[in-house]
Order: C-alpha cells, then sequence, then structure tokens
C-alpha cells in the first residue's frame, strides 16, 4: 500500500517536532525567575487596564441614542488600548520573542478584546437606545473570561474587590483576595498602588499569585458612592464607597 510508506516519515517528523520543543519551548518556561513573573503580571494587568480605561472613555459615546456606529470597532479599541498602555507606562506596546509565557499571555489578552469588542458591535451600535450596560467592569469581567479560556490553564485574570462591595458574585475574592484585599491593602500603612505577589494555591492548584489594588475615583462614585442604598443609573445598590478608597482589585495567577 502506497500510503503506508509515509507513515514512518510522518512518526519520525512527530517525534522531532516533539523533542525540538521539549528543547526549545520546556526550558524557556520553566526557568521563570520570579521577576519574570512579575513582569507577565505586571504587563498583563497593563493591557487589561489600558483596555477598560478606553471603554471607560468611551461610555458616553456608548450610550449615546442618537448614534448608530459608534466607530468602536475591535481594531480602534486595540489601537486606542495600546495608546493608553503608552501614557501609562511610556514604552510602546511590544510583543514579547514567540513561545514564551509572555507573549502567550500577550496574545490571549488581545484575542480577547478582539472578541469582546467583535460580540458587543450589536449591542453599542444600536441607535435610540440610550445606557446599553456596557460598562468598564462588565467589559473587564468579558476580557478575564476569555483571556482564562484563550489562556487555556496557564494563566487567570480576574477584577474582584471587597466582600463587602461586590456586586457580581462571579466578582467574589477568593480567600487569598479576600485576606490580602483586608489585611494588606486597607491598612493604612499599605503603600497605594503597591502591588502584593506570593506563591500561593489558585484553586486547589500551586501558582504564583499577583493582586493590584485600586481605588475609587470622583467618576466612580456616581454608582459606588452615597448615598449607600440608593439607586445608581444602572439600577444597582450603591456601596458609600468614598474617594479614595479601595473598591478593587485586579488579580492574577501563573500555575507552577
Ligand atoms: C455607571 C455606573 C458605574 C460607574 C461609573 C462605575 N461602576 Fe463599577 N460597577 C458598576 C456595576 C453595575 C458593576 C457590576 C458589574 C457586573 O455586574 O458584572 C460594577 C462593578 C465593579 C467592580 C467589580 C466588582 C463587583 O462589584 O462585581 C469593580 C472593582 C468596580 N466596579 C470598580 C469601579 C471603579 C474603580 C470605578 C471608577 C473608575 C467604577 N467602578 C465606576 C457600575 C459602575
Amino acid at each position: 500500500m502506497g500510503k503506508n510508506k509515509f507513515l514512518p516519515r510522518i512518526a519520525f517528523l512527530n517525534l522531532t517536532i516533539f523533542i525540538l520543543s521539549l528543547l526549545i519551548i520546556a526550558p524557556a518556561q520553566a526557568a521563570l525567575s520570579q521577576d519574570d513573573k512579575v513582569a507577565i503580571g505586571t504587563e498583563i494587568t497593563t493591557i487589561y487596564r489600558a483596555a477598560r480605561g478606553v471603554i471607560a472613555k468611551s461610555q458616553k459615546l456608548i450610550n449615546d441614542a442618537t448614534k448608530g456606529d459608534k466607530g468602536l470597532s475591535a481594531d480602534v479599541v486595540i489601537t486606542k488600548t495600546k495608546e493608553n498602555y503608552k501614557k501609562a507606562t511610556g514604552n510602546d506596546f511590544k510583543m514579547a520573542a514567540a513561545g514564551t509565557l509572555k507573549a502567550e499571555t500577550q496574545t490571549a489578552l488581545l484575542n480577547s478584546i478582539k472578541e469582546v469588542m467583535h460580540n458587543a458591535q450589536p449591542l453599542i451600535n444600536e441607535k435610540g437606545k440610550g445606557l446599553k450596560g456596557f460598562l468598564p467592569a462588565i467589559f473587564a469581567k468579558q476580557m478575564g473570561d476569555g483571556f482564562n479560556k484563550n489562556i487555556s490553564g496557564k494563566a487567570h485574570i480576574k477584577l474582584t474587590a471587597p466582600k463587602s462591595y461586590v456586586r457580581n458574585r462571579a466578582n467574589r475574592p477568593d480567600k487569598w483576595e479576600a485576606d490580602i484585599i483586608e489585611n494588606k491593602f486597607k491598612k493604612p500603612s499599605y503603600e497605594k498602588n503597591k502591588v502584593f505577589v506570593a506563591d500561593a494555591k489558585h484553586k486547589g492548584k500551586p501558582a504564583f499569585r499577583l493582586i493590584l489594588p485600586e481605588y475609587y475615583k470622583e467618576a466612580c462614585l456616581n454608582c459606588h458612592g452615597d448615598p449607600k442604598g440608593s439607586r445608581d443609573i444602572t439600577g444597582g445598590k450603591k456601596e458609600g464607597g468614598k474617594l479614595g478608597e479601595l473598591g478593587g482589585a485586579i488579580s492574577f495567577v501563573i500555575y507552577n
């Protein structure tokens, strides 16, 4: 049978690719230092915030009932995300070397942003509809879910908040996050904006974990401020949060 004579060659090729991938990819990822992991966490949380910032800045436009097409395509949002990234870091966004976990996480997040924006087009471009519920935190949740799916078990990202402030149960802090939020971030002596990193389990698996505190700004208080329990424009109950108070956190994980 003529077909079969290719089988050994294919098997050999597969074996070669397998061995090459062990030689090239495995050591590169096994060799991640704590600094490398912090760098990846910083990169991913920075892109995540940059993208959410685009949606925050576009709220008026998104909720403009007189306009159809808002011009917020996936590509436009990626371009603006990279602009925000540059504002935040002073550097141009740059893809890491192919095959590294950093590049994989960058790709997973950028693809997630594109997917979320692609799927959101009918909603945000609906003419005649004002408030659309496409809020920064909702976008962030979707962006995180997409990232977690795309990175297939190697890393994880989530927007969370102090337990008493969480609106969406899916954003509830786990035990480790709640502990850092309550016992580190909320302490007056804790340095503002400083990330906390540790080796700790996530969903039962040993991991490197990084968590970044976020604080209420004036604009947040329209929905998260006083009077506590009164309704915000989305219909949710205001938290009674104060300016500068810890309002949330971004939690990032790299599995060992
Ligand atoms: C227009 C009202 C509105 C504004 C303004 C707003 N939020 Fe929210 N926020 C919400 C709603 C509604 C949710 C719940 C989203 C969901 O259901 O997933 C939320 C969720 C969150 C969450 C996720 C935790 C949770 O409760 O589920 C964080 C963190 C958060 N907001 C922080 C902020 C910060 C910080 C700002 C200002 C930069 C801000 N929000 C501005 C309405 C708002």
